[in-house]
């Protein structure tokens, strides 16, 4: 799936006010942040989306639930918007995985263009084709693979971001440095992840690098896997920090497996452990120091890895780096190895 990813503003005005026209209605899709943010200043530069509807929903992860999906469609019903009715969804990557979801059920599914507004949005969320929602606790419960018309990236949008959310998108980008790239890692090592000018500069590079891997693999039966370095203990941290009501970033928790799932990759004779050092000092510098995990929290977080992955024969599958920019999908891990790790 090749998805037109556009990075400049005046290309974003002409494509905007294209697809308004060609469409039979327009809906805008924002949270409470960026209707202020960056719904303001949409309207302010491009008179085709005047008259569009704005639809807003609170911000945050709870707006990513089925309530709200329902809300949604019930508000599209209300506007008679049809089959050849387009949705514009204006925020980070709450916004456009609801927006994809919704705009790609609703009549059996009608267009829609993310406008990605947090970095984690303009580098992952907006551009694989996922659109998740939550049920029950269990993040992404509830999904499907289906992909935007186009996805515009404003990096202007970025100026207003909380520093944790600037540093949270940033730590997908040291993911693609990782996996796919050692000269974009050593670029990256000059950036500071709380200044959005400088994020901005390297947005486009990590677009290039998830649509190389999504354009081969849409559907994760393989290179795709690639993507989820970091994430089998990173989505273990995160779903355990949520549990106890005090919420991390994804990108923290990010961070953190990364360090983690090396150590591993340390034990496995695969990497370097010096090299693994050097990646860990960059991340804990940005994240912090790994909590230590008592034997109790440990076993929540161990039992949150085996609910989550894919446990063949006793084995977890980790995708594993080699050395920076060579990631290896399907690594055998035991659960031995694993619980090791965890128990820092
Ligand atoms: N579909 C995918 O492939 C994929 C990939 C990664 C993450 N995700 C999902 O994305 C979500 C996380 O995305 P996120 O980190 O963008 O979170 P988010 O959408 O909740 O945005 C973070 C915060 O920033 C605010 N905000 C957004 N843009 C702003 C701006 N320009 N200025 C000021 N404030 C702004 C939002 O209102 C929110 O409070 C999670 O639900 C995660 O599961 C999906
Ligand atoms: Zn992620």
């Amino acid at each position: 799936m090749n998805v037109k990813t556009i990075h400049s503003f005046d290309e974003i005005q002409k494509i905007l006010t294209e697809e308004v026209a060609s469409h039979s209605a327009t809906f805008m899709l924002c949270d409470t942040n960026t209707s202020e943010h960056c719904v303001r200043f949409l309207l302010e530069t491009i008179p085709a989306l005047n008259e569009v509807p704005i639809i807003e929903i609170p911000e945050g992860e709870e707006s990513k639930s089925m309530e709200i999906v329902a809300q949604l469609y019930e508000e599209l019903l209300h506007h008679n918007a049809d089959r050849q009715a387009l949705l514009l969804n204006v925020g980070g990557g709450v916004i456009t995985d609801i927006g994809g979801f919704v705009a790609s059920t609703y009549k059996r599914g009608i267009d829609f263009i993310n406008i990605p507004t947090t970095v984690m949005a303009q580098v992952d969320a907006a551009m694989g084709g996922k659109c998740g929602i939550d049920l029950m606790d269990v993040k992404n419960a509830v999904g499907l693979f289906s992909w935007p018309l186009s996805v515009l990236v404003f990096t202007g949008f970025l100026d207003t971001l909380p520093e944790k959310e600037l540093k949270s998108g940033f730590a997908e980008m040291l993911k693609h440095a990782l996996i796919a790239d050692a000269d974009y890692w050593e670029a990256l090592s000059h950036v500071n992840p709380n200044e959005a000018s400088h994020i901005a500069v390297f947005v486009k590079r990590s677009n290039e690098i998830k649509s190389e891997i999504t354009k081969e693999d849409p559907n994760e039966r393989s290179v795709r896997k690639k993507l989820n370095y970091g994430h089998t203990v990173g989505h273990a941290i995160e779903s355990y920090f949520l549990s106890k009501s005090t919420p991390i970033t994804h990108g923290n928790a990010i961070g953190w497996g990364i360090v983690l799932e090396n150590r591993i990759a340390v034990k496995l004779g695969m990497l370097n452990a010096s090299l693994a050092q050097t990646i860990e000092n960059r991340i804990l510098d940005i994240f912090g120091a790994l909590p230590s995990f008592n034997k109790e929290e440990q076993e929540q977080i161990f039992q949150f890895m085996m609910n989550d992955k894919k446990n063949k024969n006793g084995l977890f599958n980790f995708s594993l780096i080699r050395e920076i920019g060579d990631c290896l999908i399907q690594v055998e891990v035991s659960e031995e190895i694993a619980r090791e790790v965890i128990s820092v």
